[in-house]
């Protein structure tokens, strides 16, 4: 299916979605949020996806909500549209999902990045939440995925500042997993999209359910959590043969 404003490629079981708005550095409209939320719902259903990664071009992952649909936007229509909601869809995905960022991850960019279950960057990126410069904040989650991410000092810097943070910076306070050579992004984000895919799906799922967790329980209720889960985990085919494959020296393989 052909889409307006993002591609959509498959690399075996890695469904991998790169935004295409190139005349507006992948601003993200209600088009594409719309788009971006239709190829999630068709890669979930799909159990021939193992992974997903999202990207953008080399210049912007995306450099935030389209400021010329929102400036006329109305209080009334903003509640009324419940605007903003549909954005949520990337952070209820069960499957894991790679954000591989280059160039400009700003404002809704850098709140869609965070939605993704790890950020792999390249030497380009910058990443910031540069709203309060349009006399607003944060929306999409910034304010609360970036504290958690960084903490508060440098979240709070970069939310009433408008800052921008390079890749080294990004790495060294944890908000990217690790920063690549541009050239290499989407090859190494798919390479680590494969490794994952080729998991056992349903653990793989559960695992990423079980991190999330962390950052919405106790610490004794998240440790609760997931020993239920991993105990559950001895009923999945894919526990007897991983833990064979490895007892016979040869590679696991998983059901799908
Ligand atoms: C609409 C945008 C855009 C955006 C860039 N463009 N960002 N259009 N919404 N967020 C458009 C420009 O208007 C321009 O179109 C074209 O893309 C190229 O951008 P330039 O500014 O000419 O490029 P450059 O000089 O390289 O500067 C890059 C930039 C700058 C630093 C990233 O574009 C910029 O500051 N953009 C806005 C970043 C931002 O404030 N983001 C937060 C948005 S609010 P024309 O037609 O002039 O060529 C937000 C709220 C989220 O995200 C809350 C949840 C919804």
């Amino acid at each position: 299916m052909a889409y307006e404003t993002i591609l959509v490629e498959r690399h075996e079981r890695v469904g991998l979605i790169r935004l295409n708005r190139p005349q507006a550095l992948n601003a993200l409209n209600s088009v594409l949020i719309g788009e971006l939320n239709t190829v999630l719902d068709a890669f979930e259903a799909d159990r021939g996806i193992g992974c997903m990664v999202l990207t953008g071009s080399e210049k912007a992952f995306a450099a935030g909500a389209d400021i010329k649909q929102m400036q006329d936007y109305s209080y009334p229509e903003t509640y009324l549209d419940d605007f903003i909601t549909s954005w949520e869809r990337l952070s209820r995905a069960r499957k894991p999902i790679i954000a591989a960022v280059a160039g400009f991850a700003l404002g809704g960019g850098c709140e869609l990045a965070m939605s993704c279950d790890f950020i792999l960057a390249a030497d380009t990126a910058k990443f910031g939440q540069p709203e309060i410069k349009l006399g607003v904040m944060p929306g999409a989650g910034g304010t609360q995925r970036l504290t958690r991410f960084v903490g508060k000092s440098k979240a709070m810097e970069m939310c009433l500042t408008g800052r921008m943070m390079d890749a080294a910076e990004a790495e060294r306070v944890g908000l990217v997993s690790r920063v690549v050579p541009a050239a290499d992004l989407v090859a190494e984000a798919l390479k680590v999209a494969k490794t994952i895919a080729d998991m056992s799906l349903p653990v793989a799922m559960q695992t990423k359910e079980s991190v999330n967790r962390a950052y919405e329980t106790t610490l004794a209720e998240g440790i609760r959590f997931e020993r239920r889960v991993f105990q559950s985990q001895f009923a999945f085919a894919d526990q007897k043969e991983g833990m064979t494959a490895f007892i016979e020296k040869r590679a696991p393989k998983f059901q799908r």
